[in-house]
């Protein structure tokens, strides 16, 4: 069967086709990473704007790279939820247009679900039969999110965490903002601080119950810390630090930093662990799962190639296979919704 996903819930415009939700037979990516790093953050209508004007000719590539004609496609897979209203508008009425056009079915995925279901994704794993096995826990960790979900079979989610506040993306770029990096804060925090000294500033680890976390304090003890650094009061403003700040200070913070946020996750990981002793696999899943430190943090947990880590349509129509072998029915194009905040459990 091949589904030709397609994503457009943030800053990407992505579309793909894969084969028996495995195999990948085109992956097409279209970031606006380019145009928000000048902004220091995602503008929302600039965003939808961006994605209208490559949608389609992201989704014919995505066609031709596969080699395929609209007859070869058995069903269209979209992101209906969550994330930003504008983004999601234009890859929900692109695929119910398409839908109706070509007379395919249609499927509705929720991102986490997606970025979950990259970990069955094919490439990159060097040995093709390791498959996460059930029942498992997923470590879902993007600019959005920050959640454990248990999932006793496919397409079944229980969050049993998930932050108070910032997500752990979140808190990368806002670091990464206060360093002076560019946007996003992940790879550019992960760059600077490949250097840096990670033991140099301690920073706190959240006092949260359970398996939830908090991510805005951390945010907050990288501000005060490196206000105490450069000596100016906590009344200085923020934007303004990082031309106060040596190369070398902010290799450290990067790299301090990184490492509390991965020992954070880490921890709260390894106590879901405790409670769910019937646990046979851990996966990682999100834009913040292509962190190198965190994946040499955990050696036995599955993680997704590094390329499809961020957004990616692959993953759409990969969880949108399962979400059909699990008999989920096709939704109706001319009904097909957007809900920008609801949760994966729904
Ligand atoms: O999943 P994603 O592409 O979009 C959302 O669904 O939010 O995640 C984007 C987030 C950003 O906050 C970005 O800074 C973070 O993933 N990220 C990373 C790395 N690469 C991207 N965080 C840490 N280390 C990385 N290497
Ligand atoms: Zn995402």
């Amino acid at each position: 069967m091949k589904i030709l996903g397609i994503e457009t819930s943030c800053d990407e415009t992505a579309a793909a086709v894969v084969r028996d939700g495995v195999e990948i037979l085109s992956n097409v990516v279209v970031s606006q990473i380019d145009i928000f790093a000048e902004y220091g953050g995602v503008i929302p209508e600039v965003a939808a704007r961006s994605h209208l004007e490559v949608m389609m000719p992201v989704v014919e590539k995505a066609l031709a790279d596969a080699d395929c004609t609209w007859d070869d496609i058995d069903a269209i897979a979209v992101t209906h939820a969550p994330g930003l209203l504008g983004s999601l508008l234009i890859g929900t009425l692109t695929a119910r247009t398409l839908a109706i056009l070509h007379n395919k079915p249609l499927y509705a995925v929720h991102h986490l679900k997606s970025h979950v279901y990259a970990n069955w994704l094919d490439v990159g794993r060097a040995d093709t039969a390791r498959i996460p096995t059930f029942p498992l826990l997923a470590l879902v960790i993007s600019g959005g999110h920050t959640q454990i979900l248990y999932m006793p079979g496919h397409n079944q989610f229980e969050i049993i965490g998930t932050t108070h506040d910032d997500a752990v993306g979140e808190c990368f770029d806002k670091v990464a903002k206060i360093l002076g990096l560019p946007y996003p804060g992940g790879p550019s925090i992960a760059k600077a601080g490949k250097n840096g000294n990670p033991n140099k500033y301690r920073l706190p680890h959240p006092k949260v119950e359970g398996l939830d976390f908090s991510f805005s304090g951390l945010k907050t003890a990288v501000l005060r810390a490196v206000q105490k650094e450069v000596g100016v009061p906590i009344s200085y403003p923020s934007h303004k630090l990082a031309e106060l700040l040596i190369p070398e200070q902010v290799a450290d913070f990067a790299a301090s930093f990184q490492r509390t946020a991965v020992e954070i996750l880490c921890e709260k990981l390894e106590l879901a662990l405790k409670q769910h002793p019937d646990v046979r696999s851990i996966i990682v899943a999100g834009g913040v799962s292509a962190n190198q430190e965190l994946r040499a943090a955990l050696p036995e947990a599955y993680f997704p190639a590094p390329s499809l880590s961020g957004d990616n349509g692959a993953m759409v129509a990969a969880a949108a296979y399962y979400e059909i072998m699990s008999g989920v029915k096709p939704i109706d194009p001319y009904k097909l919704n957007i809900y920008p905040r609801i949760s994966v459990e729904q």
